[in-house]
């Protein structure tokens, strides 16, 4: 289990599976403007989704270097791009990359930078390793802007409180567009990418989501045993009389680094 990021490789797998996740990685694909031969640095790369992506956009005469904290991740990454000999999976840190100055056409960072403290030091790490002229691709979720169905709101605000004091940055998009500014990097793209659910599916993204925090908020006291079974049924519930409802907005920001 990941220490970091309050989940399993296991279930990351089962989270980003979902087709939500799907549609916005093809956002981010979209809009990177890959092309064949490129060098990419996947930072904090989970099980490898997007890592996988990108290698087939750049072919096997390009290179895709896959960084994560968690081992496990790693492995994971490395057992979905078994195939693929442009992937190059390691452990590492978005805050101390090891790679020289200026060797990548692109680096990705999609939902990574909640987790980090020292987000400053992140930016600027993405920039040192992107080539002049470069894209660097950042995704955040701001959990702020949930809208949700359920018959006991005062449970819900708990559950969203407590992931408020679990991760470094909970609703960084509203930062993001001055701290890429104040990196230096220019022609900033934002793009909204709302995650909609109205049904009651464990395999889409909300259900996954809602388990993990709810189990968060548990776990940091913010709510009972018993609430969080309460909320569970109802959302459940809420499904089989067809007003489940949830949606969240992720935020994709595309920068470039001045030629
Ligand atoms: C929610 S997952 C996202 C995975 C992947 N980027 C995706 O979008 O499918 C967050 C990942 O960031 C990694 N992570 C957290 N802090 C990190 C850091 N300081 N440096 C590198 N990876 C980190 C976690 O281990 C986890 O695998």
């Amino acid at each position: 289990m990941s220490q970091s990021s309050h989940y399993s490789a296991a279930s990351l797998n089962h989270a980003y599976a979902a087709p939500e996740i799907v549609h916005q990685r093809q956002r981010t694909i979209d809009n990177l403007g890959l092309s064949a031969e490129q060098k990419v640095l996947d930072i904090g790369c989970g099980t490898g989704f997007l890592t996988f992506e990108i290698a087939n956009k750049v072919g096997t005469n390009g290179l895709v270097c896959a960084i994560d904290k968690e081992a496990d991740m790693i492995l994971a990454t490395k057992e979905r791009c078994n195939a693929l000999q442009q992937v190059e999976a390691t452990e590492g840190d978005v805050t101390a990359l090891k790679f020289a100055d200026s060797i990548f056409d692109a680096a990705t960072c999609t939902q990574v930078l909640l987790y980090v403290e020292k987000i400053n030091q992140a930016i600027a790490e993405m920039v040192r390793v992107v080539k002049p002229g470069g894209t660097i691709a950042i995704l955040e979720t701001d959990w702020r802007t949930t809208v949700m169905q359920s018959s006991f709101p005062d449970i819900t605000d708990s559950i969203y409180q407590a992931w408020d004091n679990t991760v470094s940055s909970p609703n960084l998009p509203v930062k993001l567009n001055k701290l890429l500014t104040d990196a230096g990097l220019v022609d900033i793209y934002v793009e909204a990418i709302p995650l909609v659910n109205t049904e009651f599916d464990p395999g889409n993204f909300s259900v996954s989501s809602l388990n993990w925090l709810s189990a968060n908020a548990y776990k940091q006291g913010a709510i009972t045993k018993k609430e969080s079974a309460l909320w569970r049924e109802d959302l459940e519930n809420l499904g089989h009389s067809g007003a489940y409802f949830f949606c969240v907005n992720r935020f994709l920001f595309i920068a470039k680094k001045p030629q």
